[in-house]
């Protein structure tokens, strides 16, 4: 790290506020590992490449979905719609073991399930995992897209959840 970049570091209050401002979709990154069904909300999620068709998210390092992930190799990003606010909250929920209890899933190609009423799923195989500092910045190579247009989907920013 330079010196001008360990100066100047702002503080984790005012990174936090500014980086809530950036108003982002939400998605629940689920995985099947070991024929148990894991998965958390994220918001940290971008498309990278289109040929080949690449996607990123990035997870906490202590996420028990990230341990899952990197044991899987697939997983299946779930973009959720207007209506799922509840289900955002209920897959961040620290240490709930019961968070695909709100929601019917159907296994996609991949094996990861498929959240019903989201606004569209992007099925992956793991193409390359990145150091992110606490996070890991996991790409993947996308497999299968299933959307539904006729949804609006979920906005994450200041906190709060939108709908558009
Ligand atoms: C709207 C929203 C967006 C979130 N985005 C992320 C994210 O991009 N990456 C992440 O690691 N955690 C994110 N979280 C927090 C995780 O969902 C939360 O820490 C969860 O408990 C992790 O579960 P796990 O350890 O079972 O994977 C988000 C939470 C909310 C409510």
């Amino acid at each position: 790290m330079s010196a001008v970049a360990r100066d100047m570091a702002p503080e984790p209050h005012d990174f936090r506020k500014a980086m809530g401002s950036f108003a982002a979709g939400v998605t629940v990154v689920t995985v099947c590992h070991d024929g148990r069904l894991v998965g958390t909300t994220v918001s940290a999620f971008s498309s990278v490449s289109m040929d080949p068709p690449l996607v990123m998210v990035c997870l906490k390092r202590d996420s028990r979905t990230l341990a899952a992930l990197g044991q899987a190799r697939t997983f299946c990003v779930n973009i959720l719609a207007s209506d799922q606010g509840d289900l955002a909250h209920r897959f961040a929920r620290s240490g709930a073991d019961d968070r695909f209890a709100l929601t019917a899933v159907k296994a996609g190609v991949c094996g990861a399930p498929l959240l019903s009423g989201a606004v569209a799923a992007v099925e992956c195989e793991l193409h390359a995992a990145h150091d992110g500092g606490d996070h890991e910045i996991l790409v993947g190579r996308v497999l299968r897209v299933v959307v539904d247009e006729a949804k609006a989907p979920l906005v994450y920013v200041r906190g709060g959840f939108l709908t558009i």
